[in-house]
């Protein structure tokens, strides 16, 4: 029987108290958070009141919670891409075993600093590749692995973020501009890149990149948009980036999910897109409609703290998540595509673009044996291996389920972490040194498609 792992918060925001937080409320008998340092008051009081954290335990920053007295055992660092390297190497030497959100860092400097911190401090130091603890890229590696595709000779993955997850995220939201959060290929790929050196168990030797922003500019704006669309944008009836049909019909998220889940979850999320008045009046009856027609989760969280139906209307009107998407100061790219040679021969190539109209990752494997191809979405997952002697065709189901974050991969790598704490070995779980790996191939993408040449990746390694 293991003891409750007592642990501190810093940064109680979407990852922080949604996730991690809600994982400690499920779990009680594992994980308890017993301190929290977050500066926004009503994150900091919501949270500290769920977990039932005591006014002295409370703090603004993690500098003031870092100096008091030493709370438990882990530390999970849920703050903004800029705002992990100082909180961590502070907690590594508090003595905490940490949690790091991806990614690690934002500059090879910064990550190196980590991994040595960690082994420096002698504490334990992960980061958080979720894709690593799905069911569906634990299979696809097992299947890689297992041989039955032969020699690997190519693989394209795919990183489709749909239309409305970018304009929300990467063109309105937190990680629209380089300067303030990360590029693209970092912030959003460095899961992607992990995961392609894990299941091909090899690494990079030299890639190439190219890409840019196309669409999300000025000049793009229909005729007449005004800065924030409820200021009578001429196009609100045809954009399908207005915000109140993002954030207040939330038609495209009910779309997604329907378009990947089945039966009845399909038939709600249909319903609620063409006719909410009539899942609302039927969650009377059926309790469970509510979770769809009292929906309060991503995205529409980080659009209002208690986002009611009023709070979020109020916050379209004159905040971020209310702007054009034309006329926000985004600079990140929304499509890029990066080449790679790995040095067991394979070519590798990650493409990843903000217009798919499903969110989803696909990928496609030539081996001199087999061939496989997956898709991995919003409501499911599936993997099909086909052999070329035998012209054996094997499917899989790798779905989690629908309730699962980041398809089951969250809840996953928690019980993970929990277990390293514990002493278990852990072989998925990704320490702050293997980490440097994929964070170094997104810096060198970046060169690569800014300077519009081949890096080695060699110069990166030798860099840090
Ligand atoms: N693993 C994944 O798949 C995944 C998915 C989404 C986001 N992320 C990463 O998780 C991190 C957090 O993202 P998020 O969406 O939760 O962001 P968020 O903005 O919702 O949360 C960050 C929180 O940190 C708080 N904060 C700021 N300064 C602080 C300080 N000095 N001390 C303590 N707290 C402070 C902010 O007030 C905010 O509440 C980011 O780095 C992001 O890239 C990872």
């Amino acid at each position: 029987m293991h003891h409750l792992i007592q642990a501190i918060l810093i940064g109680a925001g979407q990852r922080g108290a949604d996730v991690y937080g809600a994982y400690a409320l499920a779990h009680p008998d594992e994980v308890r958070f017993v301190a929290v340092a977050e500066p926004n008051p009503e994150r900091r009081v919501r949270f500290a009141a769920q977990h039932k954290i005591p006014p002295q335990n409370q703090f603004e920053s993690w500098e003031a919670l870092l100096e008091k007295a030493h709370y438990g055992q882990a530390a999970f660092v849920c703050t903004q891409d800029q705002q992990h390297t100082a909180p961590t190497l502070a907690a590594l030497r508090a003595g905490y075993d940490v949690l790091l959100e991806k990614p690690m860092a934002t500059t090879a400097d910064e990550c190196r600093q980590l991994a040595d911190a960690a082994e420096e401090t002698g504490r334990q130091l992960y980061i958080c590749h979720v894709l690593r603890f799905t069911p569906h890229f634990m299979k696809m590696r097992e299947i890689i692995q297992s041989g039955v595709l032969g020699e690997i000779i190519n693989v394209s993955h795919r990183e489709n973020v749909s239309w409305w997850h970018m304009a929300h995220s990467f063109v309105r939201g937190n990680w629209r501009n380089t300067a303030e959060s990360a590029p693209m290929i970092l912030a959003k790929c460095c899961h992607d890149l992990d995961i392609l050196i894990w299941m091909l168990d090899d690494r990079c030797e030299s890639l190439s990149s190219v890409g840019g922003l196309k669409h999300f500019r000025a000049e793009n704006a229909p005729a007449g948009a005004p800065q924030f669309c409820l200021d009578g944008c001429p196009a609100a009836e045809t954009c399908p980036y207005y915000a109140p049909f993002i954030y207040e019909d939330l038609a495209p998220l009910w779309r997604g999910y329907a378009d990947t889940s089945k039966g009845f979850a399909r038939a709600v999320m249909r319903a609620q897109e063409r006719a909410p008045g009539l899942v609302q009046a039927l969650s009377a009856l059926m309790p469970t409609l509510r979770q769809v027609s009292a929906y309060q989760g991503w995205p529409i969280s980080v659009v209002a703290q208690n986002p009611t139906p009023e709070n979020i209307h109020e916050a379209l009107k004159s905040g971020p998540y209310g702007r054009c998407v034309y006329h926000c100061d985004n600079d990140v790219v929304d499509h890029q595509v990066a080449a790679m040679r790995f040095a067991g021969g394979a070519s590798v190539t990650l493409t990843m673009h903000g217009h798919s109209h499903a969110e989803g990752r696909y990928t496609l494997i030539q081996g001199a044996r087999g061939e496989l191809r997956a898709e991995f979405g919003y409501g499911g997952a599936w993997i099909e291996v086909n052999e070329h002697r035998s012209d054996l065709r094997t499917r899989y189901d790798t779905s989690a389920g629908a309730d699962e974050g980041h398809g089951g991969g969250d809840a996953r790598l928690m019980r993970a972490f929990i277990g390293a704490l514990h002493g278990e070995d852990s072989p998925a779980l990704s320490t702050a040194r293997r980490s440097l790996e994929s964070h170094l191939m997104a810096f060198a993408a970046e060169e690569a498609r800014l300077g519009e040449k081949v890096v080695r990746m060699d110069n990166w390694r030798l860099m840090i």
